[in-house]
């Protein structure tokens, strides 16, 4: 009787558009790929979704910073996006975004739904306001002092020092991060969803498997206390949804992030609103949500409670993943650990990370290391010496010497075939239960019987004295090739699909696992993958490290707002003298109407020619001050395509930004296009 298949739907957490893609969130994504690759290889249905999380603060604050409207901007960013989840192969159904039509209809079903069910309460809530930017503030861009252990340049939450959470308000003397300004206290009305309403739901989800139990027995200790009413809406100006029936109220983004699962199913089903909720609402669909430790509170308590709420099912599983750290240490980016995707595909194969990654990742929500000498060492001796050893060992020899035609697999290696084709439950566990490392190291058990039956039947001397029996002990070990890289497609699915390609069988199936290759002739065995060169990932990291240059576009980290650290790593003077400074003096200054920070100014920088940047001092001078003025700028930046034209260098200031901004003065002795030293 045919095994009844599985109906699910699988997410990855929405990356959020104000960064590219780093190998610290590929971590996620290449567990929900494998997993779901995995699935599918068992004839099981799935649907995998994803999207940006495009809305809130920080996004729309970067796009200021970019002179881009916030649409232009997440567009933008979605591109990237999708380029660096293609180059690691994490295949999406939908890769969507937050920001759109589907999402918005979602987001004002759940709301009346919930305000008609009595969920949503309204309290004024006193906030810290920038008066420079003239936004509130989130919690992360105000720096202050800790109020507990009086720590300098703390986060508005919570103090790094001493661990203590608060509120912002609480913080001595703070700060924007943003432009530095002293932030206002001011009040005003929020919406709050009532998470004690759903007390009971929650916790009896918890109870019955949402989490695994290590996850949920932590999570108890939430239902000891009231649970708190959670603020969901924003004030403007903010880039987000406003609220229906309200002025300048948003939505807060972490409701419609995840409401942006649905709206990236509506999507990918070609419908509505309400088509999505029917799909959701199938009987037997599973919804399964892969996220990290973090946001485990937003997905075990506000996204069910908005559910129960909203009268649709909770998720059947979260699947809770912890962060990465590289060397045994947090991603830096002075030490060139911060990669991102496109830097390591740049440098690196993407199916190393990907079965590196599958070595270290289990159930368990613990931290995972990436250590690169492991990496090197997992690369080359598991997954080239061992796993694709077999192919590349067997292939060439078969077709060198006869014709590369298969034949009936050598007697003595049936019990070896047998024990392959055995593992196939324990694997398929290992994989359902996300335990990928048991899964590497079955495999890896099986390649090396394999290895050591064909180095015990020396083929390539046998073929010399019996042809027919080198053939039946080559088609075996093509053949545990075959299965190995069955077992292996969620894990290198393009390094499997070359090997399907040289033994020039059709795509394989878990159900192939059982099956033998029938007598045939293979293709010319193409190269699969190398081994890494530790010089590569050197050159990478050096690479990166160059890259975390002294110039940085705003906002400032709140440190160097501070002025308690430097703004970027030791640089040498080498690259110090990768950055052309050059005196300029000011032709014509035109402040931007539709932009509240830019001047269009145009520099006659001597030798050098005319120039036009695009400098964020519109709130700290008029055009008239500037205008045959000498300045310094940077002349050899790239020119960056913003909404108003293409800004062609950077004119050197300092100050936090806003009205304090001050112009870096050059004697007037000086000429157009002379050197800065
Ligand atoms: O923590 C994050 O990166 C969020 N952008 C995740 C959102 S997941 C979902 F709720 F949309
Ligand atoms: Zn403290």
């Amino acid at each position: 009787m045919a095994a009844v298949k599985r109906n699910l739907l699988v997410t990855s957490a929405l990356p959020y558009a104000n960064g590219a893609i780093h190998i610290g969130h590929l971590v996620e994504y290449i567990q929900t790929d494998i997993w779901v690759r995995f699935q599918r290889l068992m004839g099981n249905r799935v649907v995998y979704l994803c999207g940006d999380d495009a809305h809130g603060t920080p996004i729309m604050l970067r796009a200021r910073s970019e002179g881009l409207a916030p649409e232009q901007f997440i567009a933008r960013m979605n591109q990237e996006h999708r380029a660096d989840f293609a180059r690691f192969g994490v295949q999406f159904d939908c890769y969507y975004s937050t920001h759109s039509p589907e999402n918005e209809a979602l987001c004002h079903c759940f709301y009346e739904r919930l305000k008609t069910g009595g969920h949503i309460v309204h309290r004024d809530v006193e906030q810290f306001f920038d008066p420079v930017e003239n936004i509130f503030l989130p919690d992360r861009f105000i720096r202050g002092q800790c109020p507990a252990c009086k720590s300098p340049d703390q986060y508005g939450d919570s103090c790094e020092i001493c661990g203590k959470h608060y509120n912002p308000t609480d913080l001595l003397n703070p700060k924007s991060a943003v432009s530095g300004a002293v932030p206002e206290r001011r009040s005003s009305r929020h919406f709050f969803l009532r998470l004690e309403d759903f007390r009971e739901p929650l916790q009896k989800l918890l109870r019955t498997g949402l989490v695994d139990s290590v996850v949920a027995n932590k999570l108890e200790e939430w239902f000891g206390k009231e649970l708190k009413d959670w603020d969901i809406s924003r004030d403007a100006p903010f880039f987000g949804f406003p609220i229906p029936g309200e002025t300048d109220k948003y939505f807060y983004n972490w409701l419609d992030a995840p409401i942006g699962y649905l709206a990236a199913l509506a999507r990918h089903l070609g419908g509505s609103a309400a088509d999505a909720e029917e799909y959701w609402q199938m009987e037997d669909l599973e919804v399964h949500h892969f996220i990290g430790k973090d946001i485990i509170y937003f997905h075990a308590l506000f996204w069910p409670a908005m559910l129960l709420g909203a009268g649709l099912k909770p998720p059947k599983q979260l699947c809770v993943h912890g962060h990465l750290t590289i060397n045994g240490e947090k991603m830096s980016k002075s030490r060139g650990t911060f990669i991102n995707a496109a830097q390591y595909a740049r440098h690196l194969d993407p199916q190393w990370l990907r079965y590196y990654f599958a070595t270290r990742l289990s159930a368990l929500p613990a931290d995972i290391d990436l250590s690169f000498d492991d990496f090197c060492n997992r690369v080359n001796s598991e997954l080239v010496g061992k796993l694709v050893n077999l192919i590349s060992r067997a292939a060439p020899i078969l077709t060198r010497l006869l014709e590369g035609r298969t034949g009936i697999v050598t007697v003595e290696a049936l019990p070896l075939l047998n024990e392959f084709r055995a593992a196939e439950s324990a694997l398929a566990a290992d994989y359902d239960q996300r335990n990928f490392a048991a899964v590497t190291r079955r495999i890896c058990a099986l390649a090396d019987q394999a290895n050591k039956f064909v180095e015990n039947q020396a083929p390539w001397s046998l073929v010399k004295s019996d042809a027919e029996a080198a053939r039946g002990v080559l088609t075996a070990a093509l053949e545990c090739g075959r299965i190995l890289m069955i077992y292996l497609k969620p894990i290198i699915p393009d390094i499997a699909a070359s090997v399907e390609k040289c033994l020039n069988i059709r795509p394989q199936t878990w159900r192939d696992i059982q099956d033998s290759m029938p007598s045939h002739i293979i293709k010319q065995f193409e190269h699969l993958t190398g081994r890494v060169e530790e010089r590569k990932i050197q050159d990478m990291l050096n690479e990166n490290k160059a890259q975390a240059t002294p110039i940085i576009a705003s906002p400032a980290p709140a440190a160097a707002v501070a002025g308690t650290e430097p703004l970027a790593p030791e640089c040498s003077i080498e690259q110090f003298s990768t950055i052309d400074l050059r005196v300029a003096r000011v032709i014509r200054a035109e402040a931007l109407e539709a932009s509240d920070k830019l001047m269009k100014v145009e520099l006659d920088a001597g030798p050098l020619g005319k120039r036009t940047v695009l400098a964020g001092i519109k709130k700290a001078y008029l055009p008239e001050q500037l205008n045959g003025r000498l300045v310094i700028f940077c002349a050899n930046l790239a020119p960056r395509k913003m909404k108003f034209g293409t800004s062609e260098g950077m004119i050197l200031a300092s100050g936090p930004g806003g009205t304090e901004v001050f112009l870096l003065s050059v004697d007037e002795r000086a000429t157009p296009g002379q050197r800065v030293h």
